[in-house]
């Protein structure tokens, strides 16, 4: 565990099969149920040769990640980021968001979109921060119950 006091220094990996539970078990602290993915989520993007997960980490702790998947040849989404609550605020989410745009860089990707419930304030103008307007509303996003806004943001490549 990191404490407040302690400066933690992350690199960025990529993630591997040994990281599935730490990830998920991120995930289940940071969001509600209906919100949060199921473990078979993220197995998913582990496999998924279209998807990549970047971890924020020093040795065995993780302090974050975000996973990244391309959905066609201009066009990525981030499919979520969480950064550990006592870690942020501290530019992890930056720093992961700019590893995601390198590799959307190496791709040639035009586009990345997102989407982020419209009750997370927080994360919108984290992303707000990070470049990205709100192109709609998608009404019942979360399983009928929660709003969702869509983000987008253009690359200059
Ligand atoms: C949203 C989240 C990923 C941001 O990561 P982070 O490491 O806390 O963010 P950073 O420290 O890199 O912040 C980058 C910028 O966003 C701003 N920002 C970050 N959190 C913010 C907040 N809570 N309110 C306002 N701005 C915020 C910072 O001020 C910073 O701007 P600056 O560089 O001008 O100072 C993180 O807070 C998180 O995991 N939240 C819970 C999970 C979540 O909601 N994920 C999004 C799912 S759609």
């Amino acid at each position: 565990m990191i404490s407040k006091a302690r400066v933690f220094k992350p690199s960025i990996r990529k993630a591997g099969f040994g990281d599935l539970e730490a990830i998920h078990a991120l995930d289940q602290r940071l969001f509600p149920p209906g919100v949060r993915f199921d473990i078979d989520l993220f197995y998913f993007h582990l496999l998924d040769p279209a998807s990549t997960i970047f971890i924020a980490g020093e040795k065995d702790f993780i302090g974050g990640f975000v996973i990244f998947e391309r959905l066609s040849p201009r066009t990525g989404t981030i499919v979520t980021i969480d950064v550990t609550p006592q870690l942020q605020g501290r530019g992890i989410g930056a720093k992961l968001m700019s590893a995601v745009d390198k590799l959307a860089g190496r791709y040639d990707l035009r586009w990345i979109i997102l989407q982020v419930s419209t009750a997370n304030l927080l994360a919108k103008e984290f992303y707000v921060k990070q470049g990205y307007v709100t192109t709609r509303l998608l009404k019942g996003y979360y399983q009928g119950r929660e709003d969702a806004w869509e983000m987008k943001r253009r690359l200059i490549n």
